[in-house]
């Protein structure tokens, strides 16, 4: 395993006015497009195939795998939509990516939407951030004004219209479909699946829907080959990929480098973690990945090994909180944020989250007794696997997975008769 950075999407992140057309073309973006327009758009479609990039949203479907489900037969119009609704406690990838580079996600858009024959394509975003709204909307601009959107694109024959979508700021609609929903106009709230945006998505329309670093990642594949990109990583997840490293590390940011990468590597080239302290626990995919700990400090970070670790990759949004932190109090602080934006939907998780919070909160203020553990894993228990999307899933990750590892801690919190924890010795939730 090898320790050193690929900066591919991150290059030039630090570059003078890095997020300019000019800029991006003087470092050769755009010519991808030409590459991919010489091509056939099913050519494309397995050369991504072939470079085995898998979703870097979170769940890590083979990206080409999702393009060839298309129905080329299907006579509504074709749609892709990315989904820029970063909104997963940790994650701080795509945001970036957008602010320093958002034309490399303009020609990822360009290029996939070639592939999969859609002629409008959408970048729904967060509300919430206003200055990555802004800079997208000025980089789609300046994109149709050079040319790269629009009709008869760099003469190709082949027409792209780009909508930039900003959202009303809900987690639910990073959820594919409750996206889709709020695209159409409507609340945000999942949808049944299947069937699967890629059969019945956008208007009922065939849509592909994609994270912005998959996007974003297909331009350099496109112009360096499928071999290139897949000699990197591990043998089923290839590649490279944006790890967010932040909490109790001296360096935190954006790290990017080949999947496979372990923690302990990360840490080293963040600096260590802060001086003076150590490691106590981590989530390798933000918050709705299951807690993990030292032990699993060079498990490499795969799609493959992660999930034996017991836990998932995710998102790579690795927060790291060393010993000062306490485990009760930080897991009930991301149990409220599942309880704030559940959408309502479906009765485990909207009732489910709200009675784990009341649950958590007594046992944190050391209110409650042991029974009140069994009782917590049991509300899991009645949310995990019974709810309509994975929001509710993913709010028991945390709670499980720590009373699994950090029992003690929540005892100690009943014989202390309160958090055992300086809460000003821990940053982690100042
Ligand atoms: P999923 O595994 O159900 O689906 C992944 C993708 O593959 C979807 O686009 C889906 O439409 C497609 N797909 C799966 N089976 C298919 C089939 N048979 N035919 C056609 N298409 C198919 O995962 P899901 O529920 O979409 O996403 C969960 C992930 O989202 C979690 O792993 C989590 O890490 C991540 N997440 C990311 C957040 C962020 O801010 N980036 C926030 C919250 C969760
Ligand atoms: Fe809504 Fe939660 Fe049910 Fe998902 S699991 S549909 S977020 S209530």
């Amino acid at each position: 395993m090898t320790d050193t950075l690929t900066p591919v999407l991150t290059d030039n992140w630090d570059a003078d006015r890095a997020w300019t057309l000019a800029s991006y073309e003087e470092r050769g973006g755009y010519a991808a497009l030409d590459k991919a327009f010489a091509m056939t758009p099913d050519d494309v479609i397995s050369t991504v195939k072939d470079s085995g990039l898998r979703g870097r949203g979170g769940a890590g479907f083979p990206t080409g795998m999702k393009w060839g489900f298309i129905p080329q037969d299907n006579p509504r119009p074709k749609y892709l939509v990315v989904n820029a609704d970063e909104s997963e406690p940790g994650t701080c990838k795509d945001i970036p990516l957008m602010m320093a580079s958002p034309h490399t996600l303009v020609e990822g858009v360009i290029v996939s939407s070639y592939a999969i024959r859609a002629n409008t394509a959408f970048i729904y975003v967060r509300g919430e951030v206003l200055h990555v709204i802004r800079r997208l909307q000025r980089a789609v601009q300046e994109a149709y004004l050079a040319g790269h959107l629009g009709k008869n694109i760099h003469g190709s024959g082949y027409d792209l219209d780009l909508i930039v979508h900003a959202g009303a700021g809900a987690y639910i609609c990073g959820e594919e479909t409750a996206l889709l929903e709020g695209l159409e106009g409507r609340r945000g709230q999942p949808r049944l699946r299947p069937p699967f945006p890629a059969v019945a998505g956008l208007y009922a329309s065939p849509t592909v829907i994609n994270n912005v670093e998959s996007i974003a990642s297909v331009p350099s594949i496109i112009t360096n080959g499928a071999g290139w990109f897949a000699g990197m990583g591990t043998e089923k997840s290839n590649g490279f990929g944006i790890f967010s490293l932040s909490g109790h590390v001296t360096r935190p940011g954006q790290y990017e480098a080949p999947l496979g990468i372990t923690l302990r590597e990360l840490i080293d080239l963040a600096g260590g973690m802060r001086e003076g302290h150590e490691l106590k626990f981590w989530t390798p995919g933000g918050s709705s990945t299951p807690l993990l700990t030292p032990e699993h400090l060079d498990v490499p970070l795969d799609f493959e090994s992660v999930g034996a670790a017991g836990s998932m990759l995710g998102t790579r949004a690795l927060q790291l909180f060393d010993e000062t932190t306490c485990v009760v109090r930080a897991v009930l602080r991301w149990t409220e944020f599942y309880k704030h934006e559940s959408c309502g939907k479906c009765t485990p998780c909207r009732e489910g989250t709200w009675w784990l919070t009341q649950t958590l909160a007594r046992l944190e203020k050391g209110q409650g007794d042991e029974a009140d553990l069994d009782l917590l894993l049991d509300q899991c228990d009645n949310i995990l696997g019974r709810s309509f999307c994975a929001l509710g899933d993913g709010a028991t990750s945390p709670i499980s997975s720590s009373i699994q590892h950090f029992r003690d801690e929540y005892l100690a919190h009943l014989t202390h008769g309160g958090c055992p924890f300086d809460p000003a010795a821990s940053t982690a939730f100042a």
